[in-house]
């Protein structure tokens, strides 16, 4: 694929081999001369930062459309037009937005490789490549029990995560308020792939079992009523209390940026991976691009995501 839109298009060979790339690329960086285009219309500090440090590392260079406000998408110019204009500016893209759908949108206007950094509440499979990466490194891929807690309707690491672990033997675990479940087409395509699946509400009966623990934020701003928010948020919220409960060698992950459901207490236990996970979308995201960008240039090397 010239393109990485949804982790639903990612085999387990095209993981493996971005996984494989990436855990020696910090010793032995392939060289690519190339220049890649940020287009962020929604806040981030890791997914952006990290690609730009990891074409940097390359040997390449960025270019940053800037802020919505700073661009002439304020002017009310569309996105087909943006990334139309942008591409030939640079050799990849790298694309986040606030609607669902839209970096595949976007993909159709451009021959240059993109990537979707997180469409609404759609998908962030770049993320995902470097969630298994902090998996595989803590815990292995095989044989695997993950509870996945938080807002799973909204939360596009969420849904890109749990489409990409079918392609391993793990048993998935879903913790949320009913309100805040998977949305029917992510349940879908789990069960199209026979995925091993559970839903909970609660986090106690089912956290002895885990081998990872992938939170994520419990979106206030989603909630008609703030009690009804105040009600939930405090179930999903990890101490070291709660983590009394769990295996030792529990692999705790957070996408980030997180509010209050990892408590500050809970950084220095050794289950806490969520730092250690964020820095790795540096080696990742390196070895993501430069497969996109020899891909691009008609090389034969490796297997393409
Ligand atoms: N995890 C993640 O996507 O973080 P940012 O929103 O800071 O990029």
């Amino acid at each position: 694929h010239d393109h990485l839109i949804t982790a639903t298009q990612l085999s387990r060979d095209d993981i493996e081999t971005v996984l494989d790339r990436a855990a020696e690329i910090a010793d032995d960086p392939p060289e690519r001369d190339a220049v890649l285009g940020l287009l962020f219309f929604e806040p981030s500090t890791r997914t952006k930062m990290s690609f730009d440090a990891a074409m940097k590392r390359l040997g390449g260079t960025t270019v940053d459309m800037g802020s919505v406000d700073s661009s002439s998408v304020k002017k009310g110019e569309t996105l087909a037009d943006t990334v139309r204009v942008v591409e030939g500016y640079a050799d990849a893209l790298v694309l986040r937005h606030p609607s669902e759908g839209a970096a595949e949108m976007a993909s159709r206007f451009v021959d240059v490789p993109l990537v979707n950094a997180g469409d609404g509440a759609g998908q962030h499979p770049s993320q995902t490549l470097l969630d298994l990466y902090t998996i595989r490194e803590n815990a292995g891929l095989d044989d695997l029990t993950v509870g996945i807690m938080g807002d799973l309707k909204y939360g596009r690491t969420v849904h890109s995560l749990a489409s990409a672990l079918t392609n391993f033997d793990a048993r998935q675990h879903f913790i949320s308020p009913e309100s805040l479940q998977l949305p029917r087409s992510v349940r879908f395509d789990l069960h199209q792939e026979g995925a091993q699946v559970r839903e909970h509400t609660d986090l106690e009966a089912i956290l002895p079992e885990l081998d990872v623990l992938y939170v994520t934020r419990i979106q206030r701003e989603r909630f008609p009523d703030d009690n009804e928010y105040r009600a939930v948020a405090g179930q999903y919220r990890i101490t070291p209390e709660t983590l009394e409960a769990a295996k030792e060698d529990l692999v705790l992950m957070h996408p980030l940026p997180r509010v209050d459901e990892i408590a500050p207490e809970v950084d220095d236990l050794p289950q806490a991976t969520y730092f250690e996970q964020a820095h790795n979308g540096v080696p990742v995201r390196m070895a993501l691009l430069d497969m996109l960008l020899e891909n691009a240039d008609g090389g034969t090397g490796g297997a393409s995501p």
